[in-house]
């Protein structure tokens, strides 16, 4: 069966059974902040699940889209994919086990034909808050028509055994996973899935003398694919940490449209089904090359990666550097780079054709084709070709640059000027023999962040909200008022912080007690006095150790570079000035431009740090 008539009969089969479909949520989730997609079916049911009532009734069916963005660096396998669809069905305190686990296996069996014998299920083992889950075993003892008695899942495979037990690392549900890592107010539950079994020999035991014996229903090695999780969802971790049954018992069954559609076509990869074929066939049409050998990987990551990007591009998401957004950026790149591995020239015009695919297979169901296109494509071309642009220059610069002299700094200002990501760089240098792990870069990664940590608080000296003319007035007058400040009260005053926006200034600084009115009108006596002899306002560039010797102040003075922009207030730079500072700017160009300042309000923000206000008259 083609994936479309997999889902429309998924749905149907639910509505026959009184269930009513709702639509599917939005990839990036609207009024949750907690987290960045959609990645279940169950998310937008949440309130549903622990006892609301839900306006379209108790049992509930879609298809949702949703995305993983854990999973970007496993794609390349045989079956994680990063946006992938759910076909979901849910009972809201209705019907229980006895109605899902046959329900869902006469979907399998009935309505998509799959073959009995090749089906495997596994329940919850139990723990010390949940007991092992005999009824699901009964229930599906009498589905299967076995007596066989359940095997433990470590105790291997058995084609004779249908029903094996697992701890909640495997069988056990939330968002959060197993019942440990839940926070309080989280709900879960254990859960039964079905296998279905491709019956692929199992590599990953190949020099044991009992292969089937050490492969089990979860084994890595991919024999055996997860179609679909029935949990029953019926918990709610307390503050305590104990399991509180919510008021309802629910089912949260959600299976893989892509995985079900790879059993139904009986290939144990997910990207020679049709919902992945159309894109894989663009991409070795646009580019001559093959899908087989080495170029497997690279053309799955770049199928994936273009389905997702297309789907959040559709709903608005475009590629940026904040949030989702970014994701949709690294999706693009890294679909850019797998086109070089697989050593085609054309990315831009590729992509964009894949993207077509994607915007043919799901037009009319997540989105209509004829509204969405003109920007898909347009956003998936402008950040493709810019990203090939960097590429390029990125690669030059790995030739121009002398192999003894590639290290993780080297790295590293690869990424943060070309936005190369690490596996990219080291795929590059590894054809020239030269290794740079991750955690070196990641050193290096730190090193920069606390910079621009620092950096940023740096430019919150001068805490510039705009550059308008009245902030740049006011910027210079709080040079003043600093130097103020500091002749009324004493040297001990250092700039805490500082805020600048059209209307007014902000200034903390260090200081043990209130300002008397008397010290107010003295600091704002001295501002104005500075204004009125309309002294020059002078930019330098010194050794950073030179102008902090000759009295400069600064702020987080350890942080600056070696070389420094010092703004100077007075008639000579060098023997006769006013204030002196480690600053950015900018700044007006002599002090009578300014005009009156007024000190409007103090206040304490902490622990020895008064804060000022003040403004332009
Ligand atoms: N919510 C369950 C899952 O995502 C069904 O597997």
């Amino acid at each position: 069966m083609t994936a479309d008539e997999i889902r429309s009969s998924y749905i149907e089969f639910f509505i026959t059974q009184g269930h009513k479909e709702i639509p599917p949520a939005p990839i990036v989730p609207p009024d949750d902040p907690t987290t960045l997609f959609t990645s279940s079916g169950m998310q937008q049911l949440v309130p549903f699940l622990k006892g609301q009532e839900h306006p379209m009734g108790i049992r509930l069916v879609n298809s949702q889209p949703c995305f993983r963005a854990e999973d970007i660096e496993e794609i390349g396998d045989n079956r994680h994919t990063t946006f992938f669809e759910m076909l979901g069905n849910w009972s809201l305190g209705d019907y229980f086990k006895n109605e899902q686990l046959p329900w869902f296996f006469e979907f399998l069996t009935d309505k998509i034909n799959l073959d009995p014998s090749r089906l495997y299920v596994s329940v919850f083992d139990g723990d010390a808050n949940v007991p092992k889950d005999e009824e699901s075993i009964n229930i599906w003892q009498e589905i299967f028509k076995t007596n066989v008695p359940v095997r433990q899942g470590s105790d291997g495979f058995d084609p004779k055994v249908k029903i094996y037990s697992y701890s909640a690392e495997k069988n056990w549900w939330s968002r959060a996973g197993m019942p440990q890592n839940m926070p309080p107010g989280e709900i879960g539950g254990p859960d039964s899935e079905v296998f279905f079994d491709f019956g692929a020999e199992c590599k990953m035991h190949e020099n044991s003398s009992y292969k089937d014996e050490s492969c089990h229903l979860n084994c890595e090695c991919g024999r055996f694919l997860e179609i679909g999780n029935s949990v029953f969802m019926q918990y709610e971790k307390q503050k305590d940490g104990s399991f509180k049954p919510l008021p309802n018992k629910n089912v949260d069954f959600g299976g893989g449209l892509e995985r079900i559609t790879a059993a139904s076509q009986n290939t144990p990869d997910v990207f020679q089904t049709d919902l992945f074929l159309p894109i894989i066939e663009k991409i070795i049409q646009a580019t001559n090359k093959e899908f087989k050998g080495e170029f497997k990987q690279p053309m799955r990551v770049i199928a994936d990666h273009i389905r997702g990007a297309t789907i959040m591009i559709s709903q608005g998401t475009v590629p940026s550097n904040k949030m989702q957004g970014y994701f949709v950026r690294r999706l693009l790149r890294r679909t850019v780079v797998k086109m070089r591995t697989i050593k085609a020239q054309n990315a831009e015009e590729t992509l964009v054709k894949s993207a077509e695919a994607v915007l043919e297979m799901f037009d009319g169901l997540y989105f209509k084709k004829a509204e969405v296109a003109k920007s898909v494509k347009n956003s998936i071309s402008e950040e493709t070709k810019k990203f090939s642009t960097s590429l390029n220059k990125g690669l030059l610069e790995i030739e121009k640059k002398n192999p003894s002299e590639i290290n993780a700094k080297f790295v590293f200002d690869l990424y943060q000027t070309h936005g190369f990501p690490l596996e990219l760089t080291q795929e590059l240098l590894a054809e020239k023999g030269i290794k740079i792990e991750k955690k070196q870069f990641e050193k290096e990664f730190n090193r920069h962040k606390e910079k621009s940590r620092t950096g940023a608080a740096g430019m919150f000296k001068g805490g510039l909200a705009d550059k308008s003319e009245e902030t740049i007035r006011l910027h210079t007058a709080t040079h003043l008022l600093q130097k103020a400040l500091r002749v009324v009260l004493g040297n001990h005053i250092r700039q805490e912080g500082s805020h600048i926006t059209a209307e007014r200034l902000r200034f903390d600084f260090s200081h043990q007690k209130a300002l008397s009115a008397e010290e107010v009108k003295k600091v704002e006596h001295l501002i104005n006095q500075k204004i009125k002899e309309n002294l020059p306002v002078h930019k330098t560039f010194e050794e950073k150790e030179k102008a902090l010797k000759s009295g400069a102040m600064a702020f987080f003075k350890e942080t600056y570079p070696d070389k420094v922009s010092v703004f100077t207030i007075g008639k000579d730079p060098e023997k006769d000035w006013f204030s002196k500072e480690l600053c950015g700017g900018p700044h007006v160009k002599s002090t009578g431009e300014i005009g009156r300042v007024r000190i409007v309000k103090q206040q304490s923000v902490g622990s020895g740090i008064r804060r000022v206000y003040a403004s332009l008259q």
